[in-house]
């Protein structure tokens, strides 16, 4: 298949980078074609102008500013985010990356009112997150990425297909140890993904 990879982490040394080279590694390993979209290396720049949004109902013409991200987002069988989690959402880069590539005319077209998925080609979905939150916290909060992840991005891309959810919550108090089986945990569901 040929996987999209979205990754949002400011900082080549850290866990989450690593996360998003094993994602990368092992989907290649397991023959996948990887299209790596690193938002931050990418310079992405997440902010829906003025314009962006006067322009947004209007297909194609809506897409001019975002052209090679709708491309490669119509190649994709398969999504990946690789990501932390800021404020019990996605960082500001990867949220602005939906808001401004996931257009009227790409990921859905409004038909009687009603939206349609223009996601199907992609059949699979998974996210690779982490929290500084316990799963309880996470919990109390209402997990609002794990319900972007498993509700509503899962319902625009398409509601049959199943998820997968992978989460290192407690980043606060991880150890190396903790850190490594989460790792692991991740090669092993991207080598059979
Ligand atoms: C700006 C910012 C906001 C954060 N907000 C949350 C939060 O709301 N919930 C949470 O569980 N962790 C939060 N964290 C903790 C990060 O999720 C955690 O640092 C990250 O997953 C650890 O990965 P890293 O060391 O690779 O950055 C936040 C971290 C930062 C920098």
């Amino acid at each position: 298949m040929r996987v999209l990879v979205l990754h949002s982490h400011p900082v080549e040394e850290s866990y989450g980078k690593a996360l998003y080279k094993q994602t990368l590694e092992s989907l290649r390993e397991a023959g996948h074609e990887v299209d790596a979209c690193d938002l931050y290396a990418e310079n992405f720049d997440p902010v829906l102008s003025r314009h962006d949004r006067l322009a947004y109902h209007d297909y194609p013409g809506n897409t001019a500013p975002v052209k090679s991200y709708v491309e490669r987002l119509k190649q994709a069988e398969a999504l990946v985010l690789v990501t932390p989690i800021w404020n019990f959402g996605f960082p500001a880069i990867l949220k602005g990356y939906f808001d401004r590539v996931w257009l009227p005319g790409v990921s859905f077209e409004l038909v009687d009112g009603k939206v349609e998925s223009r996601l199907r080609h992609i059949r699979k979905l998974a996210a690779v997150l982490t929290y500084g939150a316990t799963p309880f916290r996470a919990f109390a909060a209402g997990n609002p990425p794990k319900k972007i992840v498993k509700r509503v991005l899962r319902a625009q891309i398409n509601p049959l297909r199943p998820v997968t959810f992978l989460a290192h919550y407690d980043m606060n108090n991880c150890t190396p140890e903790s850190r490594a089986r989460f790792l692991e945990k991740v090669k092993t569901a991207m080598e059979q993904f």
